[in-house]
């Protein structure tokens, strides 16, 4: 996600926050900032919205910017919209009009992550007389630290370690006291921080490429750890303030590999990014065991109001929008319609007032997607956008939004951003249903509970990678390639034929199972590669039937199903098992093999995954 470095040493700071941010870069931001300080002077904090090209203008390639200490960030919006005053770092005092700052500043800090209470704590220090200048849940992680160094006299790291154990969430901090110039403090809990240090310097980054031009031996911040980073020297510490002995690492990546944190392709590192993804989304639309929509304002008079709903989306989003109206018409009773974008833009819609139209896009910058959203709005429709990048047009034109926090997604072929979209269906699914009455509170935490084990079962399947990359090895020369599956399972395979077609270039379908003899059954040939998707009870020996057809002509049969839900040995060649959830969720798990077998299928044919022939990771034109 976002992009923190830190320095300090003999030479100028600022410099080398602009190199190592714009090492970064390939991580994707929308602002960017930076803070220095001189001596014991007072710290000065420079910031802009947009490209780091803008922030070296402003202070002339950092040589305004005079000291040797400072911390720089690049930020990708997750709380509060890409702009100058949400962009980092922040500061416990106040920031002023020249976007200078700031003489009442104890403590000022950047952070990677996302504080899950910050509501919560903005109320306890707005109680205690601070204010706030940004949306950001970062301001109120700095001035929670300000709080405690205050409150109890304290010293750096205790002030963060009292901050940590009121903090939940993820967060790497980097931060500077004005009482202890030429020092940098950071603390981390599940997002990466690592230090490394040289004679006479230390520096500090979110990611390997920002150090790889000063040092190749790095330190790994662990869990609830902390450090302080003086020139030429690191300490490391544990919550209670002890002291902690840490081995440094020597990075042997060069940079492109470093980018890709030591995976091949941005593709499967999205692909293993996925677990903390969903558990982000997650918890940015559950507080205390209830779904909360109200940030997108969703209220329930709204949610009851609702009779029909339409998903309209392109790609990978409009498969999203394909199961989850399976999801939404089993569990919350609601009428839903799933349309490709580009069709329903040019048809004549018979929609009511009543009718809610929901909007899923990655980028929210999809020309089909904007444009029928604006025709929903047109007609007076309420509009939902289920969208990534925050800030983004359909973001911005939607009535209501809500953000899935993927992060930045670089490859083309779509992965965590499908399955934060997909989970966030889940919850509004479920929210919609207990708000409606159709659903009681039991059923309400049954469902909430399913929910939140996917993340550890998506972990669990890529652990069992190999079987996926052995059998994409094996069937590399193919051909062509049909995906079947009944319901739900049908809207996964949708999503698993893109996967393999748009990255491999292997002619894939997917068919409803029960369609194949009526027409496609035909392009069976001996060997044919038939990948059907079986997660519903109740479909299943249907399933197993048809593919028992397409084995009798000669198919290969690989066979995806969940662990002890039902045999598929007999009738398939090759079966592959992902773990149990509640059956309404099972495309989350399912599509992770499928994921991993289209990577798989591309690379074993020496193909850039991450660069698709003729596509584009945003569709900005019709
Ligand atoms: O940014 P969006 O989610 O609106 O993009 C929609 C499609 O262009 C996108 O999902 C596309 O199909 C991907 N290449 C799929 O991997």
């Amino acid at each position: 996600m976002c992009g923190i470095v830190g320095y300090t040493g003999n030479r100028q700071a600022a410099p080398i926050l602009l190199d190592g941010l714009a090492r970064l870069e390939y991580r994707g931001y929308d602002s960017a900032g930076l803070a220095v300080r001189d001596g014991d002077a007072s710290v000065r904090v420079v910031k802009t919205k947009g490209r780091l090209r803008l922030l070296a203008e402003k202070t002339d390639d950092g040589r305004t910017l005079v000291g040797t200490v400072g911390i720089g960030h690049t930020r990708w919006a997750t709380h509060g919209e890409p702009s100058e005053l949400n962009a980092h770092p922040h500061v416990s005092g106040n920031i002023m009009d020249n976007g200078v700052t700031t003489d009442d500043s104890e403590v000022v800090g950047v952070h990677n992550g996302i504080i899950e209470n910050f509501a919560e704590l903005k109320t306890k220090l707005i109680s205690n007389k601070y204010t706030f200048y940004s949306e950001t849940d970062t301001e109120v992680a700095i001035k929670m630290v300000d709080y405690y160094y205050k409150k109890y006299k304290v010293g750096p790291i205790d002030a963060l370690s009292k901050t940590m154990v009121r903090m939940r969430g993820s967060y790497a901090l980097a931060v500077m006291f004005k009482d202890y110039p030429g020092e940098i403090y950071v603390a981390r809990k599940d997002a990466p921080l690592i230090v490394g240090v040289t004679e006479g310097e230390g520096f500090v980054a979110s990611d390997v490429p920002a150090l790889l031009k000063y040092t190749r031996q790095v330190y790994y911040i662990d869990n609830l750890e902390m450090a302080r980073i003086v020139p030429g020297e690191v300490t490391f510490y544990d919550l209670n303030g002890d002291t902690v002995k840490k081995e440094s690492t020597t990075i042997t990546w060069d940079v492109e590999a470093a980018e890709k944190g030591g995976y091949e392709h941005f593709m499967i590192k999205e692909i293993h990014e996925q677990p903390r993804a969903l558990m982000d989304t997650f918890n940015s639309l559950v507080k205390e065991q209830k779904i909360d929509l109200t940030g997108a304002g969703l209220d329930d008079e709204t949610i009851r109001g609702i009779e029909r709903i339409h998903i309209v989306a392109c790609g990978s989003a409009w498969h999203v929008g394909m199961a989850s109206q399976y999801v939404i018409e089993d569990i919350a009773n609601i009428p839903v319609r799933t349309e490709l974008a580009s069709e329903f833009r040019y048809r004549k819609l018979l929609l009511k007032p009543s009718d809610l139209v929901i909007i899923i896009s990655q980028s929210g910058e999809t020309a089909d997607s904007l444009e029928a959203l604006r025709e929903a709005k047109a007609m007076g429709i309420r509009t939902l956008a289920i969208v990534n990048v925050v800030g983004s047009s359909i973001a911005r034109e939607a009535d209501n939004v809500i953000y899935t926090i993927a992060g930045p997604e670089i490859a083309v072929a779509t992965t965590k951003a499908y399955s934060t979209q997909l989970l966030t269906m889940y919850l509004l699914t479920v929210q919609f249903a207990f708000v409606r009455g159709v659903i009681d509170e039991e059923q309400y935490q049954y469902y909430l509970s399913e929910i939140k084990t996917i993340p550890s079962k998506v972990e669990r399947i890529l652990e069992n990678k190999e079987r996926l990359q052995w059998f994409a090895a094996k069937f590399s020369a193919e051909k062509d390639a049909f995906f079947i599956g009944r319901g739900l399972d049908y809207a996964i395979c949708l999503e698993g034929s893109l996967k393999m077609k748009e990255i491999s270039y292997i002619h894939s379908e997917a068919y409803a199972a029960g369609e194949l003899k009526h027409g496609t059954i035909s392009l069976i040939e001996p060997g044919t590669l038939v990948i059907g998707v079986l997660t519903q009870k109740h479909l299943m020996e249907k399933t197993v039937s048809n593919l028992a057809e397409c084995k009798s002509r000669g198919a290969y049969l690989m066979g995806l199903t969940s662990n002890g839900n039902y045999s598929l040995e007999d009738t398939a060649d090759f079966t592959f098992y992902v773990p149990r959830v509640d059956e309404h969720f099972m495309g989350s798990l399912t599509v992770i093999p499928l994921q991993l077998m289209g990577y798989y299928l591309s690379i074993s044919r020496g193909l850039d995954a991450d660069k698709p022939r003729n596509l584009a990771k945003s569709v900005t034109v019709e």
